[in-house]
């Protein structure tokens, strides 16, 4: 069967086929992610109305580029897959619409996913569904969520921790953008503390001490971390500004603080559950670091390639086949209707 997936969660534009059958295991045909980081640029953020606006724009110009690449036209789908939610309340409704129409045109059946779902099985993309080893601890850090879940299988899940304020990847695009790098950020900050950290050991100063947050607790919190970056840095900027090397070791810093937050709760959840594999999925677990650590620390570290980290339709359409292949409640229904509203898989 061939799937369609849409994902407009956010600010990224994304539409891919996937061919999966019950003999082998799916296969991505095309997939394309447009960004629209040049457009929120220069307002430092996501603009939710100019964020819909873009991806009415790009749908129909991705669709073509996929159907053509893939050899494929609107009627050879077997399904639609769609973000339903959480995310971007325009964003969510240019997609689901766009999917919507496409489905009733054509026939196609229709499925609303969840977004956090298609991150925790993103690691998994190209893997046939029967191969996928429970019970594990999703670990899903974003730019919109930093959270820790126990999958014990597909639909059963349980949430164990989660961020009471900013998400990891926020905390990193808010210091990269104290720091001066360019929106988003996080990435470039990334880069320039690995830098850092390659330097001989003679020219690299001790990291600044951050606090932590959230000590023995089943939640993450990055806000009072990320006052305590804009304190150093504003002190730096008052002693002799940032200058030299100034800025790779606050971002050397910064990074090993995020990380150091992120390996302890992950670390303490393994304790408490007894699950050892992790899968590590969004924008942060791009992170060198991040990756590094935990592989020292799990029996077993499934990650997402780089393209599938960050929002991405492919996720989507590989969860839709999944649930497909499971036959879901619901799911042979010609079009599956599914509210567009902040949904969580552990609170279905
Ligand atoms: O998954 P994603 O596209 O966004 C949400 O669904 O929320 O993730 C984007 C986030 C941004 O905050 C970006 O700065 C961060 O992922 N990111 C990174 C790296 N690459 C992307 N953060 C740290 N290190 C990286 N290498
Ligand atoms: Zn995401």
């Amino acid at each position: 069967m061939y799937i369609l997936g849409v994902e407009t969660s956010c600010d990224d534009t994304g539409v891919s086929v996937l061919r999966a059958s019950s003999e082998s295991a799916p296969e991505v045909l095309s997939e394309v992610t447009s960004s629209q980081d040049n457009v929120h640029r220069e307002y430092g953020g996501v603009v939710p109305e100019l964020a819909a606006r873009e991806h009415l724009h790009n749908l129909p110009i991705l669709l073509n580029e996929v159907l053509e690449q893939s050899g494929l036209w609107l009627g050879d789908l077997s399904w639609i897959g769609v973000t339903a939610g959480p995310g971007l309340k325009g964003s969510l409704l240019t997609g689901f619409h766009f999917a919507q129409g496409l489905s009733v045109g054509s026939g196609v059946p229709m499925l609303g996913v969840n977004h956090i779902e298609g991150h925790i099985f993103s690691p998994f993309i190209g893997q046939q569904y029967t191969s996928i080893d429970f019970p594990f601890l999703a670990f899903v850090v974003s730019g919109g969520h930093t959270e820790i879940i126990i999958v014990e299988g597909l639909g059963h899940y349980q949430l164990w921790a989660r961020t009471i304020d900013d998400a990891a990847g926020e905390a990193f695009d808010k210091s990269a953008h104290l720091l001066g790098f360019s929106y988003p950020g996080g990435a470039a900050l990334a880069q320039e503390a690995d830098e850092y950290g390659k330097l001989p050991f003679n020219q690299q100063k001790e990291p600044i001490e951050l606090p932590r947050t959230m000590i023995r607790k089943k939640a993450f919190s990055f806000s009072g971390m990320k006052t305590a970056i804009a304190l150093k840095i504003r002190e730096q900027q008052q002693n002799g500004g940032i200058v030299g090397n100034n800025r790779a070791h606050l971002s050397y810093s910064i990074q090993a603080a995020i990380v150091r937050e992120l390996v302890m709760k992950i670390s303490e959840a393994m304790v408490d559950t007894g699950i050892r594999r992790i899968a590590l999925s969004g924008g942060v677990a791009a992170n060198r670091l991040l990756r590094s650590e935990l592989e020292l620390i799990c029996d077993h570290l499934y990650l997402p390639a780089s393209c599938h980290c960050t929002d991405n339709a492919t996720m989507i359409a590989y969860l839709t086949g999944y649930h497909a292949y499971r036959r879901r409640p619901g799911v042979n229904e010609v079009f599956v209707r599914q509210p567009v509203e902040e949904f969580f898989p552990c609170d279905q």
